[in-house]
């Protein structure tokens, strides 16, 4: 790793903010060009968030997308609590300070012959969204399904930009929503069990809330194909200090999401 790539501090300041979903924005923020040129899909940014004193704890956001020519970083965020509240409803303009690239992404597939299968769930969508940009770029067709609790929740804008990205590898959004409002009717792994029936897949990618990420790496088990997911769990630092973000894994060892991670080999990880 170059100094360049080293995980630093810089300042970012908020420029674009779309309202995309109940309780969900796209936050697109400026910043460090090293960083930018530093983060690879599934890698993520400790972003400060001012407006509360008490509050000291960086919020890790994983990024969608970037556009390069005006440093921007575009952050897709689901507002569950205090700091990504504020998050969400910062004034274009203001900003504060970020510390990155952080953790280790996703892997390209040993098999690039078969098509690959990404299952996102809530906020998950986010680095399932960058990792569809690497695998199509590489030549990897991508079926990807985003779950939701609900349509009013789902990430509309984010499902039709992938649909539609100009690579010569395919990418095929299903939706997949819990109470059914909005495509098939169910849990993101019900899907994945009607879609590895009736197709090959090459290897299996998959965000989101704990419980789906168990599941989906026990089909893909099952399945044999190879699944990496990337874990979510509080961090109280993002670089290693602080020991908050412990992962069991089969071995008997604990590794850390942050440094180790958040992208795992899912049959490493003990569920
Ligand atoms: C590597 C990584 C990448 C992430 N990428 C994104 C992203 O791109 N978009 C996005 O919306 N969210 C993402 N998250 C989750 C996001 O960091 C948390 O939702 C956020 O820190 C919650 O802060 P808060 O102050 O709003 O919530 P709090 O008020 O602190 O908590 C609200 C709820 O969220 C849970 N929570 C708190 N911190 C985390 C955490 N780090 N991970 C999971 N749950 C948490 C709490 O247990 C509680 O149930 C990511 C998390 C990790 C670890
Ligand atoms: S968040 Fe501090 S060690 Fe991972």
């Amino acid at each position: 790793m170059s100094t360049q790539d080293m995980p630093h501090l810089a300042p970012y300041t908020v420029r674009e903010r779309h309202h995309v979903g109940e309780h969900v924005w796209e936050i697109w923020i400026s910043t460090d060009e090293a960083i930018l040129a530093a983060l690879k899909p599934g890698m993520f940014v400790d972003v400060a968030v001012p407006g509360d004193p008490r509050h000291l704890v960086r919020i890790p956001l994983s990024y969608y997308d970037m556009d390069l020519h005006r440093s921007y970083l575009k952050l897709y965020v689901v507002n569950v609590g205090e700091g990504t509240k504020r998050f969400c409803h910062q004034k274009v303009g203001s900003g504060a300070t970020l510390i990155g690239p952080l953790g280790h992404g996703w892997e390209l597939p040993k098999d690039t012959e078969h098509p690959a299968l990404l299952v996102a769930g809530g906020s998950g969508a986010a680095p399932i969204y960058a990792a569809a940009r690497m695998f199509v770029t590489g030549g990897i067709d991508c079926d990807v399904v985003m779950g939701a609790q609900s349509g009013t929740r789902f990430w509309h804008e984010g499902a039709a930009q992938l649909a539609t990205l100009d690579s010569s590898a395919d990418v095929q959004v299903f939706p997949a929503t819990d109470d059914g409002s909005y495509g098939f009717h169910g849990f993101p792994t019900q899907l994945m069990e009607r879609l590895v029936e009736k197709k090959i897949y090459g290897s299996v990618l998959c965000c989101g809330p704990n419980s789906l990420m168990g599941g989906v790496a026990t089909i893909a088990a099952r399945e044999h194909i190879p699944c990496q997911v990337s874990l979510e769990r509080v961090m109280a630092c993002g670089f290693g200090a602080c020991n908050t973000c412990s992962v069991a894994m089969k071995d008997g060892s604990v590794a850390s999401c942050c440094q180790d991670g958040p992208v795992f080999d899912a049959e490493e990880v003990e569920w």
